[in-house]
């Protein structure tokens, strides 16, 4: 028993050494390579630094098998030389840890095809919640046009993720921050999206709801005034609330109940509206309303709790799709780059009135579910469950006006 166990150890010892003779080599060999591509006057590719990763992964994993093989066998680590040479792999390992972070930096990133624009015809954008689902569609699009990009989120429901491929880009910025607070920034043009968009999300917390926007639409229209920026402001259907109207017109007043859970939304968007009114009649700052209805498409939330991405969501895990109520409500849906075609048309247009932005092409929420069922698949089909309180019965925008004043219609 005690020879088989000092043969362990033994073979713990010497695996040890190879393991560290290994590491001193291998970190060598790395500190030659990027000592190398530091000096030269080429900075680092892709392939090389990829390489390099896979190098210093493979360091981690060996000190912390060595590690693992120390707590396995107490005896050893009592050995000087050993300790000191670990102490030394580790020194090693963090020096390099920064020298990785340096490199990243220079590693070239490849952008999407930006067109140019002179500065005459290139303006300073922002977008509020620009790290949403919307916004960083809108972000691509004003982007891909050539003009400046300034994306302001507090990632509350935004992920970084959805701008990623612009970070680094000289004509783009991403900004953490929340729209409550006062920003004070020298821009042309305010895309106001900041505000979460779905019941989950909207009811989460309903104060901070209505703060992003009231609080959130009050600061960034009192930026616009001060730099002498024009303002669209993401409004939406749910300012008409239960429609008694159909299809519903922006000259419909709405149907909104103030004290129901989806108020914090309904109510704070009409009062954003309201906001938006009073700021181009009495300080002259030229505003735009867009009237959004359902919107679906890439980098929406996974859990988003809205119809289209719910539906999609239970038939690729297999399980039956769950309408709520009889299903006989209905819905109409947008694909959000039509969606943002309408937002840019609406921003530089000169009509100041409030704009349907919606697909007309009406469905019930049990055509729906059929539909991406027949299309995904799933479980045994359609569940119904009780009726969600304050659930709109009808929806399906009148698009007369963005017809005829920007000449849009979803493709
Ligand atoms: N998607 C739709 O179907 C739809 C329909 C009607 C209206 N809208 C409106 O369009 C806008 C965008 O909606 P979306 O679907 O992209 O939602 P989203 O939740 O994906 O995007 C909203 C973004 O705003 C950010 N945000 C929230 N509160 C903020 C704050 N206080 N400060 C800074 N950023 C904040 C979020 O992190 C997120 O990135 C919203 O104003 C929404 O009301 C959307």
């Amino acid at each position: 028993m005690h020879r088989m166990k000092s043969y362990v150890r033994r073979e713990n010892y010497s695996c040890i050494m190879t393991g560290l003779a290994v590491i001193g080599i291998v970190l060598l060999w790395i500190s030659m390579t990027a000592s190398r591509s530091e000096s030269s006057s080429d900075v680092p590719t892709s392939a090389g630094h990829a390489e390099l990763l896979s190098m210093h992964s493979s360091l981690q994993e060996k000190i912390s098998s060595i590690n693992r093989m120390l707590n396995e066998n107490p005896a050893l680590k009592g050995t000087q030389s050993l300790n000191a040479g670990i102490e030394n792999a580790l020194t090693k390992l963090k020096e390099l840890e920064s020298r990785f972070k340096d490199l990243e930096v220079q590693v070239p990133k490849k952008y999407p095809d930006v067109r140019f624009l002179n500065y005459k015809d290139r303006k300073r954008i922002l977008i509020t919640g620009g790290a949403g689902f919307v916004g960083s569609h809108l972000v691509d699009k004003l982007l891909l046009e050539g003009h400046e990009v300034i994306a302001v989120d507090n990632f509350f429901t935004g992920r970084k993720r959805n701008v990623e491929h612009w970070i680094g880009h000289h004509n783009f910025e991403l900004i953490n921050h929340d729209i409550v607070n006062p920003l004070f920034i020298e821009v042309d043009q305010i895309y106001h999206l900041a505000s979460p968009a779905s019941p989950p999300h909207y009811m989460f917390n309903p104060v901070k709801t209505i703060k992003t926007n009231t609080v959130g639409t009050i600061n960034v229209l009192g930026l616009a005034k001060r730099v002498g920026a024009r303002v669209l402001l993401a409004s939406t259907s749910e300012v008409y609330g239960d429609p008694e109207v159909h299809p519903q017109t922006e000259a419909y007043w709405g149907h909104v109940n103030p004290i129901g859970p989806r108020a914090c939304y309904d109510e704070a968007k009409r009062v954003a509206e309201t906001l938006a009114f009073a700021y181009l009649q009495q300080e002259g700052v030229p505003v735009r309303i867009s009237r959004i209805f359902n919107t679906y498409g890439p980098r929406m939330h996974i859990n988003d709790g809205r119809v289209v991405s719910n539906f999609i969501l239970q038939a690729l895990q297999g399980q039956d799709i769950t309408v709520y109520g009889n299903g006989a409500q209905t819905r109409s849906f947008q694909f959000v780059t039509d969606l943002v075609d309408g937002l840019v048309l609406l921003m530089n247009s000169n009509f100041s009135q409030p704009v349907n932005i919606g697909n007309p092409d009406e469905h019930t929420i049990d055509e729906f579910a059929q539909i991406i069922h027949g299309m995904v698949g799933g479980g045994s089909g359609v569940v119904h469950k009780a009726a969600v309180e304050d659930d709109p019965r009808r929806r399906k925008p009148d698009i007369t006006r963005a017809r005829e004043q920007l000449g849009w219609r979803p493709l």
